[in-house]
């Protein structure tokens, strides 16, 4: 695990970008997963940024998304269908078909997330994954307590969540309580994980993540056994880890050493 800490969100994203950048050069038809929430739209717009002075391109590029709400048209300006399109796929050179998010409102919720794996591991599996995190350290929709095996499927928020992310939405009861998401296991089979957390209400999640035991109570800590996970941190999101001296002065060379 490699923890970048910046001070700030713009300049934790645009170090993101630059990895997301160095993969789409070296490798023009990758794989990306991608994230919704309000942390990964500054790494969007470095990437609109780029793709808008010809530096990168998706035009080959396909993408798969973590997670949707169960019961959300794709047109609701909530569902993350909606999110992606706004917030990136509209901004860049990817060609629409090739985007993917999780439906939902499929018929049957069972044979949408088989087919979904599917589809990714035919294109080859994920090359980079964004991430963002929630307050109590879930990834996706990988709330406390799911399994650590876990494989995409139907799941149930917790209040929580629904509190978090009722934000988005005109009132808190119109946050849907379940979603479709990619499971912990999914998301550990991505070649390169890049997770994004900003701001004081990430500081717990970040210090269980990283330095807290390995746990079904906070997702993300899984990460600590993928072999090549990198987090972007802000000073606020980070300010509760141990060893963040130690994280800084290994990160710039690490970071270097990726991008030369
Ligand atoms: C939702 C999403 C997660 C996201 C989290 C944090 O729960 N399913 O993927 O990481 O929200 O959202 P935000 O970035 O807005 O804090």
């Amino acid at each position: 695990m490699e923890i970048i800490i910046c001070k700030t969100k713009e300049e934790a994203s645009r170090k993101a970008a630059d990895l997301v950048a160095a993969l789409l050069k070296a490798k023009p038809k990758a794989v990306l997963g991608l994230a919704t929430g309000s942390t990964p739209v500054p790494l969007y717009q470095a990437l609109i940024k780029d793709c808008a002075a010809g530096k990168i391109s998706f035009k080959q590029a396909k993408s798969w998304n973590l997670d949707e709400y169960w019961g959300l048209a794709p047109t609701h300006d909530q569902s993350y269908r909606y999110f992606m399109d706004t917030n990136l796929f509209d901004h860049v050179d990817i060609v629409k078909k090739n985007t993917h998010v999780l439906n939902g409102l499929a018929k049957d919720w069972r044979k949408e997330v088989k087919a979904y794996e599917a589809a990714i591991a035919k294109a080859g599996g994920i090359d980079l994954q964004v991430l963002g995190i929630g307050s109590d350290g879930h990834i996706a929709f990988n709330e406390p307590g799911s399994s650590l095996a876990s494989r995409t499927r139907l799941v149930s928020l917790t209040p929580q969540t629904v509190k978090d992310n009722s934000r988005f939405f005109k009132k808190a009861a119109d946050v849907p309580k379940q979603a479709l998401s990619m499971g912990v296991s999914s998301i550990m089979e991505a070649k390169r994980i890049v997770l994004l957390a900003f701001g004081a209400n990430k500081a717990d999640a970040v210090k269980g993540a990283v330095e807290g035991g390995v746990s079904q109570f906070c997702t993300a800590s899984a990460l600590q056994m993928h072999p090549d996970c990198w987090f972007f941190c802000d000073a606020a999101a980070a300010a509760k880890l141990k060893l963040k001296k130690y994280y800084a002065w290994r990160a710039e060379e690490a970071l270097k050493a990726e991008l030369a």
